[in-house]
């Protein structure tokens, strides 16, 4: 019995004779819509009317829904039509589920998968048939409502993913007439979805129509060429391959009732996807979502839209469902899935250069951020989930912008609000189910998801609590009181140890009453309340602690948060109570250090009340400036020198901190600390990319009135930042940090800005004015008493690249051997393989091959050792230079191949200050390719798939070893 059908325009038909029956205005069609969308499942009376009429008032349109219900409910029986849309605390049912077509769809595609599993393919293409004879058009498509979008989106993933697998299936069975006549509709409806062409040249190869097939390859290619600028996926390739090599096994039909192999010829997946979040859940567990993770799994692995924003209220469970939701789509992306945190990032600017960093592109802040990270994502299959957007809702453009270039690409989004651009498909998030309104019951109030989660927090505190006949009330009243926001409910639960149920509930009651802040959203009240009453509750000295909490952003230490407290009181004890208060994270994630964090909803509470103080919130912003310049300044000696690697990771941990650090020391008129912790900073934004931050601050310390030696190193280290974003006019300002540093007596400062100067020089091929600037630079840094310090050491390098490019190797290397020593002197892995980089070029250009051989082993494992892939993929081309000279073009075309798939990883371009001879690799890579001939791609191939470590390995292995 199938009597209301959604697989095309809404449409209810009794089942006897078939006729069409008139529910009524469209807003009836909407309400049963939005019931049958979870038809056998209770939609509470909110949901409901968030899902028909929106988010706002609401109050007013609660007896239109009773009203519309009670309409609806006549005019189904009055037609005849058996279904019940039944009372349901708290909300509505719909039954029975069958008589939904989407139901019955569904049911069909999941028998037919599991008949192909089991190899029934006869049975399996009946079943799949039957399934797709089902629709007649875009589901609910007269229903333009979010609820309605959303779940069209999903039944249209498994429309498609029916449509794939009724192909394969008629495949396995030898029926190839009728998958060539399905296909030309499914690839001209999806041009780009790879499986479907996959399909056709195979269907063509077996129908003796080689030539057809190879054509079906040529357009995809160009489109995907024209169009996005990408190749057609590894598996297409491959099927290429074998069509045009006529390889027995794609004739074969798959003898009698195997399974259909439609990944027999796919090549073996290389290394594990990638996995990357910054985003930290809790362990414990998470309640009542498991139909919206499904439900959002569907529509992101399976649908072809791309871009889901999740929206609701703060505390509501966005971002707890996005990690679940990434979790519960890994396998679906298998060139990784990346979380992305926002909420440290307060320039839209940044979002897409973040995305990037995600998936390890580190050089995304130039000029062109959206065509970098485009280039990066552009062929790979991940998902990104990009969590509390609305802190940089700017950026929203660029980000659909980077869906539409980049076709494999899925993006989740997770924000208060919508994006409000194209192609967003919008995912209301509501707060948990709710007990029933006038069940007390306590069975009956344990089965809502809102109390369930709250029993478990409060469980955490008070071992043994439950649901029981004397607190049952309460807690449905708490849960209640509190809309079934978890948050709000985690706050609440955490008074368990000291309140029972009963006092927590009457006096959130007293505290909801009276709250202010009228003008705020219904739910959005409710939460802040929350908060409200949790925090005053605290001690006194409790609350000043969670008050100056607000300063830090990306969270904290306990050292940091002892030094904003200000005196000898117990930080840490003090902590504890607010972690037992839910009011307070604790990261297990980061090993060696304890972290704490603040969520949102949190944070801006706590900022809140701080500000109410202005004297107390100078004193915090104050102590927290002091104490991350004190970390700058103590970190920055390491960039250069002993423990690199540690330095990095400390600065990286704590980016957001410094920053705002340095944002409050402009803000407050301090801009000789701004200008100091920036100084400290730069080498840090240069070596990880982080352009964009650092041109910023130092734009701001530059206008604000500094004393001198600040003011020269501003200028120093913006012009660093955009020289590196290739922008040579700004970089320019390192010309006016030379005179002031020169007006000033500041010979540091003059050769921090004079090496600039040179590097422009050399950039723009003015070889002998470079030179003059960097010889200079040397006798003042001497005359500074920085002998053998870092810019003498890499001023010697320079000068012997220039010496190298004018032709005079032999001149380079007095100075390379000077700039080693002093390297190796201070322990500075970036120094030395700068200067072995160097040194390889001048080896190699007079023919002596030992040597660069054995710098450029000393090189590999130094990059590897810092997690350098830039560096790795500059090493491994100048040996495949070295090899090819000594005849080995096999070992060069797998060193290619790795290093071009190292520079994929990290992006192009990272450093501006190498100046490898290209002709010579340009050289080596063509002779390979003669040798090699249809060798040479395999050799590639191999080196693309191998990964750092083992490229490394394979680099400077012996060569008798190599011989097998
Ligand atoms: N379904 C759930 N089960 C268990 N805990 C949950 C659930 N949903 C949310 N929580 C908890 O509630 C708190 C708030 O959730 P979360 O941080 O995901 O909210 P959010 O919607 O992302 O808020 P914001 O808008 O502030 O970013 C967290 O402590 C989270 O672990
Ligand atoms: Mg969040």
């Amino acid at each position: 019995m199938r009597v209301i059908e959604v697989l095309g325009p809404l449409q209810v038909r009794r089942d006897t004779d078939g006729e069409a029956v008139d529910v009524g205005s469209p807003r009836h069609r909407e309400v049963l819509a939005a019931l049958v969308v979870d038809a056998g499942r209770v939609v509470s009376t909110d949901s409901l009317l968030e899902r028909v009429w929106g988010d706002v008032g609401r109050g007013a349109s609660t007896s239109n829904l009773h009203a519309v219900i009670s309409r609806l409910r006549g005019r189904l029986s009055g037609a005849g039509i058996d279904v019940a849309i039944a009372t349901a605390p708290p909300g509505y049912r719909f039954d029975p589920p069958e008589a939904v077509d989407a139901t019955r769809f569904q049911d069909l595609l999941a028998r037919g998968r599991s008949a192909t599993d089991a190899g029934d393919l006869p049975a399996a293409h009946d079943l799949l048939h039957a399934a797709l004879e089902l629709w007649r058009g875009p589901a609910y498509a007269d229903v333009r409502l979010p609820f309605a979008e959303v779940e069209a989106a999903r039944l249209d993933g498994q429309r498609l993913a029916a449509c794939e697998l009724v192909v394969d299936v008629e495949l396995g069975l030898g029926r190839v007439a009728p998958a060539l006549d399905r296909l030309p509709a499914l690839v001209a409806e999806q041009p780009l979805r790879e499986a479907f062409r996959r399909q056709q040249m195979l269907a063509l190869y077996r129908a003796g129509r080689q030539a057809e097939a190879l054509e079906v390859y040529a357009a995809l290619r160009t489109l995907l060429a024209e169009e996005l600028g990408i190749d057609p996926g590894p598996e297409l390739q491959e099927l290429h391959r074998r069509v045009l090599a006529q390889d027995e096994e794609l004739g074969a039909t798959p003898a009698g009732s195997d399974a259909p192999a439609p990944t027999a010829y796919a090549p073996a997946p290389t290394a594990a996807p990638l996995w990357h979040s910054e985003v930290v859940v809790p362990a414990d567990e998470l309640v009542g979502r498991d139909h919206d993770v499904a439900h959002l799994r569907d529509v992101l692995t399976a649908s072809s839209q791309r871009l889901v924003t999740v929206t609701g209220v703060g505390g509501v469970g966005k971002t707890r469902l996005g990690h679940a939701v990434a979790e519960a789509s890994r396998d679906a992306f298998p060139d990784g899935v990346a979380l992305v945190s926002l909420a440290p990032i307060a320039d839209p600017d940044l979002v897409l250069p973040t995305v990037g960093r995600a998936f390890g592109l580190s050089a995304a802040e130039g000029l062109d951020p959206l065509d970098a990270v485009a280039q990066h994502l552009r062929s790979r299959r991940v998902l990104v989930v990009l969590d509390n957007f609305e802190h940089v809702v700017d950026a929203a453009p660029a980000l659909a912008r980077l869906v539409a270039v980049c076709p494999r690409l899925s993006v989740l989004v997770t924000s208060r609000t919508t994006l409000r651009v194209r192609g967003e498909l919008h995912y209301q998030l509501s707060p948990l189910d709710l007990p029933g309104a006038d069940d007390d019951a306590p069975a009956s109030v344990a089965g809502s998801a809102s109390v369930a989660l709250f029993v478990d927090r409060a469980r955490a505190v008070q071992p043994g609590f439950a649901v029981a006949a004397d607190n049952a009330a309460a807690i449905a009243g708490i849960c209640r009181r509190l809309a079934g926001i978890p948050l709000a409910i985690e706050l609440a639960a955490a008074r368990t140890h000291l309140m029972s149920p009963a006092a927590i509930w009457e006096r959130l009651d007293r505290v909801m009453e009276g709250s202010g802040a009228r003008d705020l959203p219904a739910r959005q009240r409710t939460m802040r309340s929350a908060i409200d009453w949790s925090y005053r509750l605290l001690a006194p000295e409790q609350r000043e602690l969670f008050r100056r909490l607000a300063v830090f952003h990306g969270g904290f230490t306990l050292d940091a948060a002892e030094a904003v407290l200000g005196d000898a009181r117990d930080t840490l004890g003090l902590l504890e109570d607010l972690v037992a208060h839910s009011l307070v994270l604790r990261d297990a994630d980061h090993p060696g250090t304890v972290r704490f964090r603040l969520l949102e909803p949190v944070a801006q509470f706590a900022a809140e009340v701080l500000a109410a103080d202005a004297d107390e919130e100078r004193d915090a912003r104050d102590a927290h400036l002091a104490h991350f310049l004190r970390l700058a300044e103590e970190v920055e000696p390491g960039y250069r020198g002993d423990g690199t690697r540690d330095a990095l990771a400390t600065t990286e941990r704590e980016h957001a901190n410094l920053v705002a650090a340095i944002e409050w020391a402009l803000a407050s008129g301090q801009g000789d600390l701004a200008g100091r912790a920036a100084w400290a900073l730069w080498l840090f934004w240069w070596l990880r990319g982080r352009l964009l931050d650092g041109r910023r601050l130092l734009q701001g310390v530059l206008a604000q009135d500094v004393s001198d030696p600040v003011r020269v190193r501003a200028h120093a280290a913006l012009g660093a930042m955009t020289f590196a974003q290739g922008d040579m006019a700004l970089a320019r300002t390192w010309c006016t940090g030379v005179r002031l540093a020169r007006g000033s007596g500041d010979l540091e400062g003059e050769a921090h800005n004079l090496a600039g100067e040179g590097l422009i020089a050399l950039a723009e091929n003015h070889l002998d004015e470079a030179e003059l600037r960097f010889v200079e630079t040397v006798r003042l840094t001497e005359e500074a008493g920085l002998a053998g310090e870092w810019l003498w050491t890499l001023a010697h390098i320079w000068q012997a690249t220039i010496r190298l490019l004018l032709g005079f190797p032999d001149h380079a290397v007095p100075l390379l051997e000077e700039a080693l020593a002093a390297a190796r002197g201070r322990n500075d892995p970036l120094a030395i393989y700068i200067a072995l980089f160097t040194s390889v070029q001048v080896a190699v250009s007079v023919g002596d091959l030992a040597t660069a051989r054995t710098q450029l082993e000393e090189g590999l494992a130094l990059s590897l050792d810092t997690g350098d892939m830039a560096n790795l993929a500059y090493f491994l081309e100048a040996l495949a230079v070295v090899e090819s000279q000594e005849g080995d073009h096999e070992r060069v075309a797998v060193l290619h191949g790795s290093a071009a798939r190292l520079r994929e990883s990290v992006g192009s371009n990272v450093y501006g200050y190498y100046q490898p001879d290209q002709q010579l690799l340009a050289d080596a890579i063509a002779a390979a390719r003669t040798h090699l001939g249809p060798a040479y791609d395999d050799a590639v191939a191999r080196g693309r798939g191998l990964g750092a470590e083992p490229t490394v390995a394979y680099a400077t292995a012996p060569r008798s070893a190599l011989l097998d």
